[in-house]
């Protein structure tokens, strides 16, 4: 399912099609420094991943992380979307691109308009994002797209201390 469009850039829901894209991805050495490695060794566990993961948010909640595709020959490149997941209250934006589709401005496109969807289709009031200290990209992207730093968290189960952004000046929602 098409969940919107930029100027050269279609998100649309993950299916199990995408599994080698997927596979790809996971094992990008950016992905694997900045996100973690998720053990994906065999397109049964990139599918696996595309079942468990982001199908089943489509599922339960309307939304989830999207496959982002360029519109010029349909070629993915990246995911972006809205993630909720325990720990964090709020729901935050996630996005990931391949190595040779970064810094040319893909990831602020889907970005922004993933920020434009939460608010105005979704009606979200408050959007965070969470990434580790050292990932300058990131927190770059987070800022041009209008998020600010809030606080150090760190998530259940895990060790390592986060930064967390939230959009615009809003304060934790009561
Ligand atoms: C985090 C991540 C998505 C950021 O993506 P990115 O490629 O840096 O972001 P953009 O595509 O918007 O590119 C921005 C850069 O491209 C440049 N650029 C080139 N052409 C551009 C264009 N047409 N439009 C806008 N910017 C353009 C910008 O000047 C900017 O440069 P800068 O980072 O030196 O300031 C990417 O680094 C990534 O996938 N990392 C691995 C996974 C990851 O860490 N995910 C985040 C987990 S929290």
């Amino acid at each position: 399912m098409k969940v919107m469009e930029t100027e050269r850039l279609t998100l649309r829901w993950l299916t199990p099609e995408d599994t080698e894209f997927i596979f790809d991805l996971l094992n990008d050495p950016t992905w694997i420094r900045f996100i973690g490695d998720r053990g994906i060794n065999t397109l049964q566990d990139a599918r696996n991943y595309i079942i468990t993961g982001p199908m089943e948010m489509y599922a339960k909640l309307g939304f989830g992380l999207f496959l982002t595709e360029l519109k010029d020959g349909h070629i993915p490149i990246g995911i972006c979307g809205l993630i909720k997941r325990e720990g964090l209250e709020d729901v935050d934006i996630g996005f990931a691109f391949l190595s040779r589709y970064q810094s040319k401005g893909y990831a602020y496109e889907a970005a922004s308009a993933t920020m434009k969807y939460a608010s105005e289709e979704l009606g979200l009031r408050r959007v965070v994002a969470i990434t580790s200290k050292d990932n300058d990209a990131s927190s770059r992207l987070l800022e041009r797209i209008g998020m600010s730093f809030e606080e150090y968290v760190t998530l259940p189960n895990d060790k390592e201390e986060l930064k967390l952004y939230r959009y615009g000046d809003s304060p934790p929602v009561e």
